[in-house]
């Protein structure tokens, strides 16, 4: 396995529109794998295939808590079958806009279907926290960030401060 480099926004490869894959093969088994272990490293809950500058329609999540036992979902070709008139609001963050949270607001319960760590086609049906991760997870997939669901305003102050961040981490031109 190997720990692969975070994409951090403002980036053109957060906002292309990934492609479905054709089945789950090693290749794809082995994205997974190294999706879940940059995750876990980040201290992230989520993670999407173009977070890490591939372009398939991978995910990954594991939301247990710091002492519970990991509890990984890999999902490739997530595609939501319904969603709940029911809205809920969580405050969310991302590791590919470090340090910033938002309130957003997203449907309470969804119904999504996938292809799962073996290729087998899956449906689960969830709700509360881990809707919203599957959700926030699923927009990566369409070049979709947290910050889009949230005023132009609020967006527009955090992508300066990490546009401002990235300029000052980087080299000056020699
Ligand atoms: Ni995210």
């Amino acid at each position: 396995m190997a720990l692969l480099p975070i994409i951090v926004a403002p980036d053109p490869r957060l906002k292309i529109t990934a492609k479905p894959v054709k089945n789950v093969d090693i290749g794809v088994r082995r994205l997974m794998d190294d999706m879940l272990e940059t995750m876990h490293a980040a201290n992230g809950i989520g993670l999407a295939a173009p977070q890490v500058g591939d372009k398939r329609r991978v995910i990954v999540i594991d939301i247990a808590g710091g002492d519970e036992d990991p509890d990984p979902i890999q999902m490739a070709n997530p595609e939501l079958l319904w969603v709940s008139d029911e809205m809920q609001i969580q405050e969310e963050g991302c590791l590919s806009l470090p340090e910033h949270y938002a309130e957003v607001e997203r449907p309470d319960a969804i119904r999504v279907r996938f292809l799962d760590y073996q290729g087998e086609i899956r449906e689960k049906e969830v709700d509360g926290w881990l809707a919203t991760c599957i959700q926030h997870e699923m927009d990566h997939l369409d070049g979709v960030l947290f910050v889009d669901r949230i005023s132009l305003l609020k967006r527009n102050m955090i992508l300066r401060k990490l546009s401002k961040a990235k300029k000052q981490s980087q080299p000056a031109p020699a």
